[in-house]
């Protein structure tokens, strides 16, 4: 079952069965500040199976990005360990790592961060020509990405001659671009107004349907929240059933949302 019996799970030591693609168990991450110390993630654990769906809300600076970077093999933790598509992303060597990023993970960061010299097209193939496809084949799928964000017309563009909405979905499809088995995204709809925030989230939901990829998307956005299998929060360092999964899935039937936030429940997928 997907819910918060898999926390109790994990906490208690008991193996997790099913397709778990991300598993991260006791994940600890502080940073100094001068002779204190700021604890932001104090034993972090979490399973995400394959094709499921995933929102983390929580207050500005309760540390989702920390968590996501960690999860992603972006940043280390203190303590504690993530398991990605069963590897210890942790324990490989640089190299590896970037390799089991580059097959597997689709991250969307909440600044963006595109190369400034390449152009739209160039960003969002970028992943594909690190790995030495043909660059045809690695521009025609870019270009199709980036047809599906509603930049067509903006290939060319570099990301400074892009508006902020613009090269947010630059980035949401360069996250995509390789069909990743996980995408990790923090706060992918931030910038965008409710057409392209409907655009781009419709994209990962689609990508969720067709591929059964899974999706751990960071958002304040109580309307993206609720469309998700599961709502969790972070709040004093650790992940826990949203209390806001209420008000989430209140959000999702004033605006119509099929789909409502199920904490503890039975993901759609398995009904
Ligand atoms: N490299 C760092 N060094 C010191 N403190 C850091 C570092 N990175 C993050 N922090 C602190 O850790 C806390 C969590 O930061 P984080 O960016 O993870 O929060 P967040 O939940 O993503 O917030 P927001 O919703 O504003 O994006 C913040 O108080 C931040 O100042
Ligand atoms: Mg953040």
């Amino acid at each position: 079952m997907i819910g918060y019996a898999m926390n109790d799970q994990l906490r208690s030591g008991t193996p997790v069965g099913g397709d778990v693609v991300l598993l991260a168990q006791g994940v600890y991450r502080g940073f100094r500040e001068g002779a204190a110390r700021l604890e932001v993630l104090s034993g972090v654990d979490l399973a995400v199976q394959r094709g499921e769906r995933l929102a983390i809300i929580g207050a500005s600076g309760s540390g989702k990005t920390t968590l996501l970077q960690i999860l992603g093999g972006l940043d280390r933790p203190d303590s504690g360990h993530v398991q990605v598509s069963g590897q210890d992303i942790h324990a490989l060597s640089e190299r590896e790592r970037g390799a089991l990023r580059n097959r597997t993970i689709g991250f969307v960061f909440q600044f963006h961060h595109l190369l400034p010299e390449f152009t739209a097209l160039e960003n969002v193939a970028m992943p594909l020509l690190v790995r030495r496809e043909p660059r045809s084949v690695c521009m025609a799928r870019a270009r199709a990405l980036l047809a599906r964000v509603g930049l067509a017309d903006r290939l060319d563009h570099r990301p400074a001659q892009l508006s902020g909405g613009e090269r947010q979905r630059t980035a949401v499809a360069r996250a995509l671009v390789i069909d990743p088995q996980l995408v990790l995204a923090d706060e992918p709809t931030g910038n965008l107004d409710g057409r392209n925030a409907e655009q781009v989230f419709a994209l990962m939901l689609e990508l969720n349907r067709e591929f059964g990829t899974s999706l751990v998307v960071v958002t304040h956005d109580p309307r993206l929240a609720a469309r998700m299998d599961r709502v969790l929060e972070l709040s004093g360092g650790r992940l826990s059933g949203a209390a806001s999964a209420a008000s989430a899935s209140g959000a999702a039937s004033a605006f119509g949302a099929t789909e409502i936030a199920r904490p503890g429940g039975a993901s759609p997928l398995e009904t």
